[in-house]
């Protein structure tokens, strides 16, 4: 069937009528909590993220909440999900909303993409779901499925590529429900034409029209270039503890997890003897030392290679720049980044 004759917007609003998944953020169109939402999507997976909105939902219901919300609070709503300044953009555009806009998320584009935090994608989708306007909100999900929709062989890490895509998209976009187009183009992405392995085409409400799927192309489509291989950067972490305490470090304001809490470590490989001398320098006289496993963690451009010392003491000892906490606090008060969750586990 030639597309042009199709209808692919009654086509794909009818199959996510019935398809749709019920999710939280969806109940209502409140902007806050599809913004909200829209934020924690872009960290990780839907399943994922269900509990860690829920909790922040009910922590910081509203906009001024989330302004006046301490730091450390929000890391720790935060913890798990990454991209951590991700958090703190939000907490700067709720403070904004708060004195700009008399509390009440903007329902204007060029006024939700002044917010910090918030760009092309995300004033698309907050301002189609929560206000109905006619915009595109393309993230990968929507690149996937229209670049096969139309074969179109476009690298889509381009950003260039992303914009035209939302240009193609345009005029399919429905006055009456932009906002379910474009999470029906999503729910599309992620439950038939799915990111990894192959998609259900036979369930899929453009199977008559797709050109990946006509013409064979789709375990081409989309095409990515290959990204920069990461830098590897190894640590040994050290788990200082008493009985009942355990030692921390918080990291710098600038950079990789500014602000966040961490277990003392050393950015390099080390052996027996380069162990013992980095205790001494920090006065510890202890030959209790036993390992505490191997971790590894990825971020977008680096990657963690770490080792655990567990180290422990007779009582803690003050060390500079490391504070003693209890380790009961590392549940509830402390935000410790998921690259430390292992160790986190062996305490
Ligand atoms: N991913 C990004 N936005 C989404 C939404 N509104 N619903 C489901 N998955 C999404």
């Amino acid at each position: 069937m030639e597309q042009q004759r199709y209808d692919l917007t009654g086509s794909l609003l009818n199959w996510y009528d019935y398809n749709k998944r019920i999710l939280p953020w969806r109940e209502n169109k409140d902007p806050y909590r599809i913004w909200i939402s829209e934020i924690m999507l872009q960290q990780t997976r839907v399943e994922a993220v269900k509990p860690y909105f829920d909790r922040f939902m009910e922590e910081l219901p509203t906009v001024k909440d989330l302004a006046e919300v301490e730091e450390d609070r929000l890391m720790k709503l935060w913890e798990g999900l990454g991209y951590y300044n991700r958090a703190r953009n939000l907490k700067a555009a709720a403070q904004t909303i708060m004195e700009e806009y008399a509390g009440e998320v903007p329902a204007d584009y060029e006024k939700l993409l002044g917010l910090k935090g918030i760009g092309v994608y995300t004033a698309g989708a907050i301002g189609s779901i929560a206000f109905d306007l006619q915009v595109p909100a393309v993230d990968g999900n929507v690149l996937r499925v229209l670049t096969r929709l139309w074969g179109d062989h476009s690298d889509i890490l381009k950003e260039k590529t992303k914009k035209e895509i939302g240009r193609k998209i345009q005029p399919y976009i429905p006055e009456d429900r932009p906002g379910d187009f474009n999470q029906a183009l999503i729910e599309l992405g992620a439950i038939v034409c799915i990111p990894n392995g192959d998609p259900n085409c036979d369930l899929c409400p453009w199977d008559t029209v797709c050109k990946a799927y006509r013409e064979d192309m789709i375990d081409e489509l989309p095409v990515k270039t290959p990204k920069k291989a990461r830098k590897k950067e190894y640590k040994t972490v050290f788990l200082l503890e008493t009985d009942t305490m355990i030692a921390l470090h918080k990291r710098n304001s600038k950079g990789l997890l500014a602000g966040l809490w961490e277990f003392p470590n050393i950015s390099q490989k080390m052996d027996r003897k380069d162990i013992e001398d980095q205790l001494k320098k920090w006065n510890i006289q202890e030959i209790n030392i036993e390992p505490a496993g191997k971790g590894k963690h990825i971020f977008s451009h680096i990657e963690w290679h770490m080792e655990g010392i567990r180290v422990h003491l007779e009582k803690n000892i003050p060390i500079e720049d490391f504070c003693w906490v209890k380790k009961k606090e590392l549940e509830n008060v402390y935000a410790l980044p998921s690259a430390f969750e292992i160790f986190r586990k062996v305490l």
